[in-house]
């Protein structure tokens, strides 16, 4: 009998496609998918370190799995992903009940460390990163089938001094140009019509030949059948204005930049190893704007950085409400051991980051409630995502600016683009109704 498995995902978006691709790979290798938690033989968390929340959080998800041992006791237990990576052999101190771990960079060798533990029942530390197979493979399986995400690249080289991506990701390896074509290709022709491309820092994307990401981006957008291009995160100090020029010139290519700063003080932004300034965000962020004025940009933010004064907090403030992001993801400083930053004092008392958090949230909010008013009385393309049978408004999706839309539809339209007349609008999403079905 083929053994069940079921992962359940923290983290970001690689997370979510490493997920993926490690379904794709088990049900190639004889294993099964299953439909929940409790109906599994196998159940794998995939796990994110990037702040200490996010591994607590994990850590208290997991730790009562001695419980579903006992009621099955041949249930088989994993961790992968940045959290295995990061602690290796300690997680079983943590959580006993755990047979494996397995970091990013062996995720492929899952269906043989499943097989060894089947049948000799022992435990296992896959955290050697020497899996050199990867890049070439991309297993059929998908979560849904006119979405995808594509990897462009592993592991990052910035170093910024708060993160702990580079340590537990490892060094950046950009992947061969033909290789993701080749699977863009095989979307294409299985009827996806929305990709996106990831990777830490897009934007430092170099394949062999000289192929870097605007040349990428260029050449997928030449392929039949995708009919829009996303991809995440772009980095300030590697943004160009030829990728805005891109941006604006193909078709398929979506008018949305992810593009965080982090901090609007210049000071800050030198004590995180961000290489950029203030003003050449700005510059960059006012370019972007000019040449794609219906586009969007969107952020990350974090308060609180070790000797961030109440004068940084404000640069970070006026920043934003200068630039008037479409939305932001904002976070609290946290101590990320190896990463570089645990060197300095984390001195901002915790009242204090919450205070600046909050202040961020409230501007935000305001900010998010404009620019989506401004989106009223326009006719959008949406790409139908998700059904509710619950919500008032049954269907959610996406413009190409990557804005939520919300309005009334019925089932048959996932998977499908539509105009929609936006009539009104909240700080998260788009309020609209269907003019018709584009296709
Ligand atoms: N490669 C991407 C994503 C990195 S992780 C990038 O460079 O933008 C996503 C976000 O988590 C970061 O942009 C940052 O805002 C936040 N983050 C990373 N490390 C953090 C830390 N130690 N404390 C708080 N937020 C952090
Ligand atoms: Fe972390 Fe900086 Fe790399 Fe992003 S670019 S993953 S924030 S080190
Ligand atoms: Fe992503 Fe978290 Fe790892 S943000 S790269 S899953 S540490």
């Amino acid at each position: 009998m083929p053994k069940k498995v079921f992962i359940k995902n923290f983290g970001c978006q690689m997370n979510v496609r490493d997920s993926e691709f490690v379904m794709g790979v088990l049900l190639e290798n004889d294993f099964k998918k299953a439909v929940s938690i409790n109906d599994a033989d196998v159940i794998l968390f995939n796990s994110c370190s990037v702040r200490e929340h996010a591994e607590d959080r994990l850590f208290s998800n997991i730790a009562d799995l001695g419980r579903l041992k006992k009621k099955n006791p041949d249930l088989v237990i994993g961790l992968m992903g940045c959290t295995a990576q990061n602690h290796k052999e300690g997680v079983l101190k943590k959580v006993p009940a755990i047979d494996f771990v397995c970091g990013p960079g062996n995720e492929t060798d899952i269906p043989e460390i499943l097989k060894d533990i089947l049948e000799n029942r022992c435990s296992i530390i896959a955290t050697d990163k020497v899996n050199k197979k990867r890049p070439e493979l991309f297993p059929k399986y998908r979560n849904a089938g006119f979405k995808a995400l594509v990897s462009i690249g592993e592991g990052c080289d910035n170093f910024c001094s708060y993160c702990i991506v580079p340590y537990v990701r490892g060094r950046e390896r950009s992947r061969d140009a033909k290789d993701i074509i080749r699977e863009v290709k095989d979307l294409a022709g299985r009827g996806f019509k929305e990709i996106t491309l990831l990777g830490q820092n897009v934007n430092s994307y170099k394949a062999r030949k000289g192929k870097d990401f605007v040349r990428l981006l260029q050449e997928i957008n030449g392929l039949k059948g995708i009919e829009r291009i996303r991809f995440m995160t772009s980095h300030p100090k590697d943004a160009s204005v030829e990728l805005f020029k891109v941006m604006r010139d193909l078709d398929k290519v979506c008018e949305h930049l992810h593009l965080p700063i982090q901090s609007g003080s210049t000071r800050v932004l030198r004590l995180m190893n961000r290489g950029y300034s203030h003003d050449k965000y700005l510059k960059l962020a006012d370019c972007y704007k000019k040449l794609l004025p219906e586009g969007t940009i969107t952020t990350d933010i974090i308060v609180g950085f070790p000797s961030e004064k109440e004068k940084d907090f404000k640069k970070t403030y006026r920043l934003m409400k200068e630039v008037e992001f479409d939305s932001a993801f904002m976070f609290k400083y946290s101590p990320r051991p190896p990463a570089k930053s645990i060197k300095l004092k984390d001195d901002v008392p915790g009242e204090v980051k919450q205070g600046r958090l909050e202040a961020l949230l409230g501007l935000q909010c305001k900010i998010s409630q404009k620019r989506n008013e401004a989106m009223e009385g326009k006719m959008l393309e949406v790409l139908v995502d998700g059904y509710d049978e619950k919500s008032p408004y049954k269907f959610t999706g996406r413009t190409r600016t990557n804005k939520i839309v919300v309005s009334r539809g019925d089932e048959g339209l996932i998977g499908k683009f539509v105009r929609v007349n936006i009539v009104s609008s909240t700080p998260h999403a788009l309020i609209g109704e269907i003019v018709d079905d584009k296709k």
